[in-house]
């Protein structure tokens, strides 16, 4: 049977063999598709291993998305420019990087929250890992302006001056940040510490969307921020679920339905009432 894997470091939180065999289950294809802990010094012997084995796919999780990338023989243009790998394909004795996050991100906004992103006033919050890898799929629906701010600016504008040709895109310092965004994303870590970029509140309006690509059982303190600002908000689990389907369709050629499982991992993550 068709073998793939999530890899990564903690690894048993992943909901992706949740995901993958409810994609498997109703697109009729057959495959296991099971966590994977790879020791912190041994991702590369990992893989080899896997793939020694007959393994025909791997996701990369934290915090291997680096060395995915650099261990993949071929990258697709966005993983090259994200500069991470989170999907692994293995073919003809050859390693594939890609990187569907972004491309996840895109899909949950557009498509599961309707909200176009071409023409409009895009707010990217971060330039680590999470934001580097969704500008080039940000950018190629076209938005009027991306603006990117980040704690440490000159991150944001190296960053900028790397991806300038494929749109429109600004940096600019927290404290410089003026009139409102039609989207607003949060792609740092601050969540984490449940803290909130220091965003000027004017950035919100009753018609934003205001996206934190983390997830939990709880609003995290941007979105709550957010919404007491009036803003639409949206969690990351959405993304989760679409850059799974993305990776699916490039191992499996289909392209599997999202809502179903998206509703479960809901269903999980609300807290218990009783
Ligand atoms: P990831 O791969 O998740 O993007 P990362 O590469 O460590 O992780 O990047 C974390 C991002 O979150 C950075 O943009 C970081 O800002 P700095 O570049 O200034 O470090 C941002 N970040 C982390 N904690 C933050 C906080 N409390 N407030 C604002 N930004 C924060």
């Amino acid at each position: 049977m068709d073998a793939y894997v999530v890899i990564g470091n903690p690894i048993a939180h992943s909901k992706s063999p949740e995901i993958h065999a409810n994609f498997a289950r109703q697109t009729a294809q057959i495959l296991t598709y099971e966590r994977l802990l790879a020791p912190l010094d041994g991702f590369a012997a990992t893989v080899h291993n896997f793939i020694a084995g007959g393994g025909r796919g791997a996701n990369v999780t934290l915090p291997f998305k680096l060395q995915a990338h650099a261990l993949a023989d071929q990258l697709s243009e966005r993983a090259r420019l994200a500069g991470a790998v989170n999907t692994l394909k293995f073919e003809h004795g050859s390693i594939f990087g890609d990187n569907t996050d972004g491309a996840g991100l895109v899909a949950d906004i557009v498509i599961n929250a309707g909200v176009a992103l071409s023409g409009k006033r895009i707010l990217l919050l971060g330039a680590g890992g999470a934001a580097r890898g969704a500008l080039l799929p940000l950018l190629e629906q076209k938005p009027a302006l991306l603006v990117l701010a980040n704690r440490t600016y000159a991150k944001a504008a190296e960053l900028v001056s790397q991806f300038a040709r494929y749109g429109n895109l600004a940096a600019v310092e927290f404290a410089d940040l003026q009139g409102t965004f039609d989207v607003v994303i949060n792609a740092t870590s601050a969540s984490l510490e449940a803290e909130v970029p220091p965003l000027p509140p004017e950035v919100f309006s009753a018609t934003t969307l205001a996206y934190d690509m983390m997830y939990g059982k709880q609003s995290t303190v941007f979105m709550q921020f957010a919404a007491q600002h009036g803003a639409i908000v949206r969690d990351g689990l959405g993304m989760l679920v679409e850059q799974a389907a993305e990776a699916f369709l490039l191992w499996r050629g289909v392209r599997p339905q999202t809502a179903d499982v998206f509703t479960t991992l809901r269903e999980q993550l609300r807290p218990a009432t009783d």
